[in-house]
């Protein structure tokens, strides 16, 4: 019994050595499941260990005791044995239960959710993944899950075309994505789901593991896990979204509307109403003179606060491409808190604060998102989106400049 431990304690030691550097490693959970899952795959492995170590025992046993010598005898034929025939078939039908009791436990376990859970909708599309908060405000992300750790969460899963698969190796098994049927009426729709509770911060590497078409290999994900606190804040920026910042001089016009508003109270606007012509020529005049000298200061205080950087000017010409629609950028792609509202592409709301862009395959750098809006089909073959030249979908080519571009990406990064 001793060299069976040895041997599974160095079997387990050899498995553990593959979980570090792999970030998709299914033997380092991260959440219930995940841990559900690996308790019953390494009941089963020391199981398997045990079994192994017995008929190496016993057939090396046999080997060297009965191996033949000269004139050795014909040796006793036992074929059957009553004790051994019932002892074979019984200690295997006891293993299998030993198995199959938790297996059917843990099944039935991870399949409740938690009353408290939060629900998530995890959307499958060709080639990226949708992550919705419905109960909370209506946030949409793309490729990389936000979860707080240590909270109950249900991922409603399923698909918006073909079907795909959602698997986090570390946050526990996978689960497809099918599109959704019609029901009867009266009958709820069939999703699939996830119970579990993240239970590590960090970021977990995830991947499409159902082929649904030719870029399936490179449809990858990211779950990041973080403390409440972090994911509360990032539902507040995401809400509070990334309406115009006016700029500077109207910053500097408003400023001074109300300036003067203040400066003139109401009676006195009106009592100018009945006063002669020459006396408020007089009055505007002198109004004029406070209007021009409170002006430059406004527009001196606006440029010392708030300098244009070449960098902002790149950024602010990328909005302005962006959402006046040329491109057609904002008939896939929504940004909270201005007009782009289009829900058939990947929401870009802080997109600058993703790690990565089209779905987990490339850097996010506004090199990368230059590349990527250029020609996504060559980066991501069958891909929905344009690019300059060539036409996605049902989608005419973007005709975009090369400048365009890269004030669009610009814009893009800067949305954090
Ligand atoms: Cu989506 Cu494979």
């Amino acid at each position: 019994m001793r060299f069976s431990r040895l041997a599974a304690l160095a079997g387990v030691l050899l498995l553990t050595a593959c979980g570090g550097e792999y970030p998709q490693s299914s033997i380092a959970p991260a959440s219930d499941f995940a841990h559900r899952i690996q308790d019953l795959y390494f009941q089963i492995f020391l199981w398997t260990m045990g079994i192994l170590a017995v008929v190496w025992i016993v057939l090396t046993y046999i080997l060297v005791r009965f191996r033949e010598k000269p004139d050795s005898p014909e040796p006793e034929q036992i074929h059957g044995h009553l004790g051994l025939e019932i002892a074979w078939t019984i200690v295997p039908a006891l293993i299998v239960v030993a198995i199959a009791v938790p297996t059917i436990q843990t099944t039935f376990d991870t399949q409740t959710p938690d009353p408290d859970a939060m629900v998530v909708d995890v959307i499958g599309h060709q080639y990226w993944w949708e992550f919705r908060y419905p109960e909370l405000g209506g946030e949409r992300t793309a490729n990389e899950l936000r979860l707080p750790v240590d909270r109950p969460v249900a991922l409603r899963i399923w698909s918006d075309d073909v079907l795909h698969s959602f698997w986090v190796p570390q946050l526990g098994g996978k689960r497809d994505a099918y599109p959704l049927r019609a029901v009867p009426e009266g009958d709820d729709t069939k999703y699939n789901w996830i119970f579990m509770t993240p239970q590590e911060v960090g970021t977990f590497m995830g991947q499409c593991a159902e082929f649904c078409g030719q870029s399936h290999a490179i449809m990858g994900m990211r779950v990041v896990v973080e403390s409440q606190e972090d994911f509360d804040a990032w539902v507040a920026d995401w809400n509070e979204g990334h309406a115009e910042v006016p700029a500077a001089e109207e910053i500097a016009e408003a400023e001074l509307e109300e300036e003067l508003q203040e400066a003139i109270p109401i009676a006195e606007v009106a009592a100018l109403q009945d006063t002669p012509q020459d006396v408020q020529d007089a009055a505007s005049q002198e109004d004029a003179s406070q209007d021009t000298a409170s002006q430059d200061t406004a527009s001196q205080d606006a440029t010392d606060s708030t300098p244009v950087s070449a960098e902002q000017a790149l950024i602010d010409e990328g909005r302005q491409v962006f959402q006046s629609g040329l491109g057609g950028c904002i008939a896939c792609h929504a940004v909270q808190g201005t007009d782009a509202a289009g829900v058939i592409g990947p929401n870009l709301t802080l997109l600058g604060r993703r790690s990565t862009i089209a779905a987990g395959w490339l850097e996010n750098t506004p090199e990368n998102l230059v590349r990527w809006i250029t020609a996504p089909q060559d980066i991501k073959p069958g891909v929905l989106m344009p690019g300059v030249d060539v036409a996605g979908g049902n989608w005419p080519a973007t005709g975009l400049t090369e400048d365009q571009v890269r004030a669009i990406a610009a814009y893009l990064h800067s949305l954090r």
